[in-house]
Order: C-alpha cells, then structure tokens, then sequence
C-alpha cells in the first residue's frame, strides 16, 4: 500500500511582505538631460514622476536578497524555515546558476530549494500561484517568491520612447501554510502567446541563433514596439480581470483592491473606468517607482499590507501582463 508523505494544509496565507529600493532617484528633469524628453511628456503619458536606479554597488542579487530577508523578518521566521524561493526576473546577470540560488545563499536560507522564473513583468504574480499551489501539496510550507529588476541595465538610453518608462527594485512575499480554509487563491490562470515575443524582448549574445529567431533589435537591450503592447495590455488587463470576477462569481466592487502591475497609468484606468470602479479600489504607484517589471506587483503588495490598505479577509485580485507575450492573475482571500 503506497502512503503519501504530504498532509496539504487547509489554506494558504501571505505571512509577509518586504522591498528594496535602489539607492539613486532618477526624476523626469534628470532623464530629459539624458534623452530628448520632458517632464511633462512622461507625467501625461505615462504617470511617472520618477524611477529608481541602482548605483555600482547594487544588482539584483543585492536587491532581491534585502527584499527576501524583509519579508521573511515580517512574517516572523528564520531564514531557515523557508522551504523554497522562486524569484522572477528579467534581467538576471548569469543564466547559470539561476539569482534564486545565490539569494538563498546570502539570506542564509540553504538549502532551500531555488529557481528563476522567466515570464517578464508577470513574473511575481505567476510565482505567487505557483507558492501557492506548491503550498497546496503539502510538500512545502513557507515559499518566499521574489520579483526584482535592474531595469536600467537592460535600456537603451538611446531609444526615449522605452528608456523613461522603466525603474529597478525589489519586492518579495513569503507564503506560508494556513489552518483557515478561507485563505488562499480563489481563482488564477498563467497564459502567453509566444507569436507576440517581437513586441517585447532583450536579446542576449549568443553563439548561435537559429535563423528564424532573428531579429533587428539591440543586443543586451529592452526592444520594444510601444504601441502595440498598448494595445494588447489595454484589452488584455480588462479582459483578465472580468475573466477574474466571472469565474469567482463576484462583481468588481466585492473586490477591496486590484492590484495591477505598473505598466502605464493611461492603460490601468482604462481598466478601471471600463469596470466602474472608483480610484480608490485600484492600486497606483508608478508615479514613484515607473515600470519595475516584476517588481513592481510586489512592491504594490507591501505597500499596501505594511499600511494596512488591505487586511486578512479581504478579497485581492493580482492582474499582470509583460513581455512573451505573458499574462495572469491572482484572486484572493488574504
Ligand atoms: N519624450 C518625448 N516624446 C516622445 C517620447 C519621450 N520620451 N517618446 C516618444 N515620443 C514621441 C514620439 O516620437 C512621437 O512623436 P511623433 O508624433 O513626432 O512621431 C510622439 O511622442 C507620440 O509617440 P507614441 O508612441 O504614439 O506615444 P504614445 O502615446 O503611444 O506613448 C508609450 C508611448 C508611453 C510608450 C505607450 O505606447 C505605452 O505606454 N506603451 C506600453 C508600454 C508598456 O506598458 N510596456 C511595458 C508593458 S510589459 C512590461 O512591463 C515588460
């Protein structure tokens, strides 16, 4: 007779939040001495009023590790009882070994398990559903998911229609086992469309690229098409969220907060108006932060549950889309 040696717990909850913020402030009147640009320009178009960059000293195994051992202090344990870390990135410096195992060795919590996962700015939010359905097993009780960026060693400071849209930071969650049936993820889907990748990509120097993989962008940089992933974020983060609410059976006001990944302010209001909803039940940051890829989810998340703007009980729907093309949500009982 074959035993199981996991006992899946009854809920999952979010024990903790914590980010890092890179050391330099970069506004809009500091890009415009980079790039032909304007305050004004950026402010209207995209809602961002400044990024943070990291100077020489950072990179995203520094940040992610402080944001790492923020959440895990919030959420009362020790390095050690973290059973694994999956950390989403864009911009990792190696592709071996992955960020998440060097940043499971500077928080000190070996030999948890440790992956990277690639899915651009949905990043975080596919990582969290993944914790939580590894949590669901029952073989893992405490998973730490990580979204940071170095964004500014990925742009191009020639190309001003992408280079001012995008900031570095870290933020991360450490998921725990929960004894209360109510907590945990009440619906989610992870999807992509890879015949869209053109829109979006940063190609890395390779040996060899099949020749079907060409392409006529920069090496080493962020290459994209502005307009068309406008158009696709705009129908797709609308089209995600009502998928959300229909599956679950809610309406947008059960909702106590979306929170979307910071992509443009134009396209997440877009979002919000079209569902009705009034500004309060939409978490924006990105006036202060620009578009930290898969950060940026994150960073929302503790900011939000640092200041008690969301409290276990409540229901939170998590909603992304990035380059892949990828997109996903989340949607919570906290
Ligand atoms: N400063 C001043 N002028 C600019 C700048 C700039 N930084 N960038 C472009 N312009 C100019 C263009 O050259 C163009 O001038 P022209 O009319 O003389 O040709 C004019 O502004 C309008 O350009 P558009 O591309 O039409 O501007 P648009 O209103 O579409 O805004 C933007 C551009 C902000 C990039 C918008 O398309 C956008 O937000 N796209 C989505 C980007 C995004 O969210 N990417 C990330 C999502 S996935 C992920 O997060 C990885």
């Amino acid at each position: 007779m074959l035993q199981r040696t996991a006992c899946p717990p009854a809920g999952v909850r979010i024990a903790g939040t914590g980010i890092a913020l890179p050391a330099r402030v970069v506004t809009n009147d500091d890009m415009a001495k980079i790039v032909d640009t304007s305050d004004e320009w950026i402010t209207q178009r995209t809602g961002i009023r400044q990024r943070y960059f990291v100077d020489d000293s950072q990179d995203v195994v520094s940040l992610a590790s402080d944001a790492a051992r923020a959440a895990i202090a919030a959420a009362g344990l020790e390095p050690g009882d973290i059973d694994l870390l999956i950390l989403a990135t864009l911009t990792p410096e190696m592709t071996c070994p992955s960020v998440a195992a060097r940043v499971a060795d500077c928080i000190g919590a070996t030999p948890a398990g440790a992956f990277d996962l690639a899915a651009a700015c949905s990043g975080f939010i596919y990582g969290v559903n993944i914790a939580h359905n590894m949590i669901r097993s029952g073989f893992y009780r405490h998973v730490v998911v990580v979204g940071a960026e170095t964004m500014s060693k990925v742009l191009n400071f020639e190309d001003r229609s992408t280079c001012v849209l995008f900031g570095d930071g870290g933020g991360a969650a450490v998921l725990s086992a929960s004894d209360d049936p109510e907590q945990g993820c009440l619906h989610q889907i992870m999807k992509s469309d890879g015949s869209l990748w053109r829109e979006l990509y940063v190609p890395r120097e390779m040996k060899h690229v099949p020749s079907e993989d060409k392409f006529n962008g920069v090496l080493g940089s962020m290459n994209m098409n502005g307009r068309e992933v406008y158009k696709f974020a705009v129908n797709t983060l609308q089209h995600t969220i009502e998928n959300a609410l229909d599956a679950a059976g809610l309406k947008p006001n059960d909702l106590a907060m979306i929170v979307p990944h910071q992509s443009n302010i134009r396209i997440m209001q877009s979002a919000r108006e079209k569902l009705g909803l009034p500004p309060e039940k939409m978490y924006i940051n990105i006036d202060r932060y620009g578009n930290t890829s898969a950060a940026s989810a994150a960073i929302c998340l503790h900011e939000l549950m640092s200041q008690g703007k969301i409290k276990t009980g409540d229901l939170v729907l998590f909603t992304a889309m990035g380059g892949g093309m990828t997109w996903t949500n989340s949607l919570w009982r906290l």
